[in-house]
């Protein structure tokens, strides 16, 4: 694992080694198509009907929850020793040539993630946003100051990054189908807040 960092953010890296595998166990999982119905653009990238894909596949969830207890490890405080970051959602996106993701967030979540399944010319750009755009208060020198990191797609890189970062997918201009993993987390255990303790976790 290694980290970036954009802003005072850090974004944490992986490699899968069980890509292969990953790619071969989920191939089949059927996508959404677009509402035809409904105004919503036909370029915006398809997901799986499935939210929660991990559950059906024990090398991705084991290869995802790996990477969250290990991001988690690293930058948890004293306090949050009684914590860990559980799958909440995984899901797969497709985007064919032309097709887009647009700036998003990830509610209800802490940490996200993307897995990569292939190689391709289009990133994922996280934006932080700039409070102070144009402004008049100078918060970080200029040489340490990064608006954007992009985040490039090679087969089996791995993100993870806090969910409230905005990113967005550009326009995919190749022939070759872009594919990702994308998933959700929350903590489950027990925080110390005060002289007490707080239990969180997820409600199944
Ligand atoms: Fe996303």
């Amino acid at each position: 694992m290694f980290t970036t960092q954009i802003l005072p953010i850090d974004i944490f890296a992986f490699e899968c080694e069980v890509i292969d595998e990953i790619i071969e166990a989920v191939k089949d999982e059927p996508f959404k198509d677009h509402d035809k119905t409904s105004l919503v653009l036909t370029d915006l990238v398809l997901q799986t009907k499935s939210t929660f894909i991990h559950a059906n596949h024990p090398v991705l969830d084991e290869y995802i929850q790996r990477c969250n207890d290990e991001m988690w490890q690293h930058v948890k405080q004293p306090e949050d020793t009684e914590t860990r970051l559980v799958t909440t959602q995984c899901w797969m996106n497709e985007s064919k040539k032309g097709q887009r993701h647009r700036h998003h967030t990830h509610p209800n979540s802490v940490v996200s993630g993307i897995l990569y399944l292939c190689t391709s010319d289009t990133p994922t750009m996280f934006t932080h946003p700039n409070l102070y755009k144009n402004g008049f208060i100078q918060v970080y020198p200029a040489d340490q100051h990064h608006d954007t990191f992009s985040s490039e797609a090679v087969k089996g890189f791995t993100v993870l990054f806090p969910s409230s970062l905005s990113h967005v997918v550009p326009y995919h201009n190749e022939d070759e189908i872009r594919r990702t993993i994308s998933w959700n987390t929350f903590l489950e255990g027990s925080i110390k807040v005060g002289i007490g303790t707080l239990k969180v976790g997820v409600v199944k």
